[in-house]
């Protein structure tokens, strides 16, 4: 787990604010359509294989712990290791911040509350940055 996870042991979890299981589903379709759908996003979405159903069903169990709720993907995968896993995936700055932007539209599309969204915009930061593998 990333030590930018936004969650704390004594207000709120984010997982909580955000609605819960049901509100991170929908939070993390809506990404991942908006990946499909937006030229914005093209360079991300070519980087992924062409089916995108597993990174779906991994990102909402991921997202669910990293919020400070259920556990789900540590439970299946054990420690995420999230950068391990992204290696085989070339990931520089234009991948980074379509990532983060596709990630940013998704939040305001779902309605979150915008300072909620932007500590997790900036929780996501820490997280994609410390993914790049490649230059540019
Ligand atoms: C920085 C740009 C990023 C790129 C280009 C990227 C790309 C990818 C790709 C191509 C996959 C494989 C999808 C598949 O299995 O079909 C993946 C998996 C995954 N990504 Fe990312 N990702 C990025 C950032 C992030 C961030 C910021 C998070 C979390 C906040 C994240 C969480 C995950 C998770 C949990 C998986 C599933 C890992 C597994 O168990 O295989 N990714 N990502």
């Amino acid at each position: 787990m990333s030590d930018s996870s936004p969650s704390t042991e004594t207000q709120p979890s984010a997982f909580d604010l955000i609605g819960g299981e049901a509100a991170v589903q929908a939070l993390v379709q809506r990404f991942y359509d908006l990946m499909d759908l937006e030229p914005a996003y093209r360079e991300l979405r070519a980087v992924h294989g062409p089916a995108l159903d597993s990174a779906r069903q991994k990102l909402f169990w991921f997202l669910c712990g990293w919020l400070g709720g259920p556990q789900h993907y540590v439970e299946r995968f054990g420690h995420p290791r999230l950068r391990a896993r992204h290696l085989p995936f070339a990931i520089g700055i234009r991948e980074r911040d379509q990532w983060l932007a596709c990630m940013r539209q998704a939040m305001h599309e779902q309605g979150l509350d915008e300072a909620l969204a932007a500590r997790l915009a900036a929780a996501f930061f820490n997280t994609a940055d410390w993914m790049r593998n490649t230059t540019g």
